[in-house]
Parts: structure tokens; sequence; C-alpha cells
């Protein structure tokens, strides 16, 4: 039997055919705001159930509980709310019990919101909770701090999906559930990433897929920072390595249209709980999960699922220590499966490697397949 939803069953927002041609006449008449990409695709997730069970934006009691209790008032867990923020003008001019049109960052219409609450928040214990630092410098905090003060709440009815590049890798979690099944995969693990796959990536995801039935490839395709390397270039990578490096009948590609955080511990849980809604059973979590800069602790991703009742959370978490080519043993380890010193380890930092590619330099192969380097510093060096 496949992983039960989280919440119990798997949300679906759109609205039919005849209900979105009744919507679509009225749309003129009603109050219109226009939201930014982030928030597109946070409607997104919400109507395909990617975040089920939220069926729209979280009012103040929910958003409480998940920044204080890290669960929705009904005690299912969730770590970061997910909030509608507007400014002061334009939530003067909405009225609770009103629908209001959303349009989103190229302006077409996508959902219609009930709107329950109009709410404000203490932003300094906002951005704390989620990203355990009020430093604007984080772009999570530098996000949060940007958008109105304003949080409009209630639920969705969604008219459109939101298209990405790469959109026929763009499984929704019920076409997700349904080519495991076809597949006859019942240990499933999902692996999240927001770079190209290096070694230390691949060993991870390999080392998980010898315990489960499948492997997801689940590369986040939301929202991310501007210096992250772009979604097409991701994809050139994850192709190759999928082509030369991967068995087909054990592993599967497909985009996940979330937005990046870089809330680390919290961000973990929520990818995991994401992952379940997909049909995944188990979840890698590595070093520095979801993290940026020094604002946490290589582990703390790993350790914040001990305050979460795995029972309540049901998908496996699966860790990692920190990977690396070891030359002693001549093969990919941590320091958990191979002894020897760090002189005798491979690792590069992220800086290290962007400098060698934009040079036009290849990593060296016991850090990046010698294909997805060869994509990299074509990326690295026409970008100069
Ligand atoms: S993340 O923001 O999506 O976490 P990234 O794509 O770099 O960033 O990492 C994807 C996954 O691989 C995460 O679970 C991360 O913790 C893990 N990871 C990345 N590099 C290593 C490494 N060298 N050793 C162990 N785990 C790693």
């Amino acid at each position: 039997m496949a992983i039960t939803p989280h919440g119990g069953a798997l949300v679906n927002c759109f609205v039919t055919e005849d209900a979105k041609a009744a919507l679509l006449q009225k749309v003129d008449k009603l109050p219109q705001i226009q939201v930014d990409a982030y928030a597109a695709f946070d409607i997104d997730g919400i109507a395909k159930g990617i975040l089920s069970p939220l069926t729209g934006f979280m009012g103040e009691g929910d958003t409480h509980s998940v920044l204080d209790k890290m669960c929705l008032s009904s005690g299912v867990p969730w770590t970061i709310p997910n909030l509608l923020p507007v400014s002061d003008v334009i939530a003067d001019k909405l009225e609770v019990g009103a629908e209001i049109v959303i349009k989103d960052d190229l302006g077409s219409p996508i959902a219609v919101l009930t709107l329950r609450e109009k709410f404000r928040l203490d932003k300094q214990h906002l951005v704390k909770q989620i990203y355990r630092t009020d430093d604007t410098a984080h772009p999570g905090v530098a996000y949060t701090m940007s958008t109105g003060d304003v949080y409009l709440a209630g639920p969705l009815a969604v008219l459109a999906d939101r298209k990405v590049e790469h959109q026929e890798y763009n499984l929704t979690p019920a076409e997700t559930r349904a080519a495991f099944k076809s597949h006859g995969w019942k240990r499933i693990v999902a692996f999240q990433t927001r770079n190209p796959i290096h070694r230390a990536h691949e060993y991870l995801t390999k080392c998980a897929l010898e315990m489960c039935d499948g492997l997801l490839i689940h590369p986040l395709m939301g929202t991310t920072k501007s210096d992250d390397i772009p979604g097409d270039v991701r994809m050139a990578c994850y192709h190759a390595l999928m082509e030369y490096y991967y068995p087909k009948d054990h592993v599967m590609l497909s985009i996940m249209p979330v937005n990046m955080r870089y809330a680390g511990p919290r961000e973990a849980i929520m990818h995991a709980i994401i992952r379940k809604n997909y049909g995944c059973t188990h979840f890698i979590v590595g070093r520095d999960h979801a993290g940026v800069g020094n604002y946490y602790g290589s582990y703390d991703a790993h350790y914040i699922f001990d305050e979460i009742d795995p029972a309540a959370l049901a998908i496996t978490p699966l860790f990692f220590d920190h990977a690396f080519f070891s030359k002693r043993t001549n093969g990919m380890a941590t320091k958990k499966t191979c002894p020897g010193s760090d002189a005798e380890h491979v690792f590069l930092s992220g800086t290290k490697v962007r400098e060698m590619l934009a040079r036009g330099e290849a990593p060296p192969p016991e850090f990046t397949r010698p294909e997805v380097a060869e994509i990299l510093i074509k990326w690295a060096t026409g970008r100069q």
C-alpha cells in the first residue's frame, strides 16, 4: 500500500472546468491582487497537493502553532508557515469574507482566495523561529523582511497550474504516486537538491537506493537565490548522470516546483513532508541540508527530526555524514566508513569549485563526473 499523504489525503484545489468558466466571468468584478513568483509557486504547491493538507494560505492560529510548536493547530507536523504577505495599502482595500482574484507575477489570474483573515505578525519572531537568525544577510530573512506586513489567509480555488521549464518532468504528487505503482516500487527514497549532482550526492543516493526499490531524484525548481546554478544547467547535469551513471529501471527524475527557503533544519522537515506527499517512503538528509552560509550546524537538520513524532511524520529520514572521496580506500566514503586524515579526502568547497569552473578547469573526477564538469564549465565560462 502506498504511503498515506500528510494529514490523510492528497489535496486538489483546482476548480472544475465548469466552475472555472463561471469564475473567469466574474474576475473583472472582484478585487484583484498581483503576487510574486514566490507566492505563485506556493499557490501551485497547495493546488496540486504538494503541500497537503493545506488548502490555502495559513491563518494566525496555524501560523503561531507552526512557529512555536512545529505543527498545525490540528497537531499535524509542519515547520514553515505558508503565508501571503501584502502591503498595508493593499490590505486596507480588501474585506474579510470577500473573494479575491490572485494574478501571478506575469499578470494572469491563477486563483481566487476567499479571505478569511487579515493579520500581522512580529516579524523578528517569525524569522528567528524559521531561520534561527534575524540577520538580513540570510536570503530567507531578507525576503521575509522585504514583503508586506499584512498576511492574507483563506482557502484557494485554483484556475491554472504553473508551468516551469522542463514541464514534462514536473510530475504532480498524484503522477509520481502512479509512476511508483506502475514500477512496482514499495520503498522509494527521495533526493532533494538545488545543485548539480556531484560525487558526494551520487554516493548518498546510491547508498540509499541499495536499501530501497526506487530513487526519485527530485531537484527543487521553485525560486532560488540569484547565485544558485540555474535550473536548465542543473537539468542538463541530471540528464548526463541519468544517461551514464544511474540504472534506468530504478531511478526517476522529476522536478519539485517549490521555493527554496534556506531554512536548514526546519526546511529539512518540510522537504520530507513534501516528498511523503509525492509518495516517497524515505528521504535523504545529508550534511547542512538546505543550509546557507554558516547559519546552521552541519547536522542540525538531523537533530530536528528528534523533535517530531516519527509516527506523525511517517516518512523515514536517512541521515548521512559528510561524504567525500577517500584516497586511502579509493572510493566514496564518510568518516563513519573509512579511516584516514582529512588530507586523504578529496573535498572542495562550493566557492573553490566555482573558481575552477570559471577558469575553465574541471574539478577532479573524484569530486564531479567529467560529463557534469563539461556542462558546468560551458555554463561558467559562457556567462563571463
Ligand atoms: S540542499 O539545499 O538541497 O540541501 P544540496 O543540493 O547541495 O543542497 O544538497 C542536497 C542533499 O545532499 C542534502 O541532503 C545535503 O545535506 C546533502 N549533501 C550535499 N553535499 C554533501 C556531502 N558532501 N556530504 C553529505 N551530504 C551532502
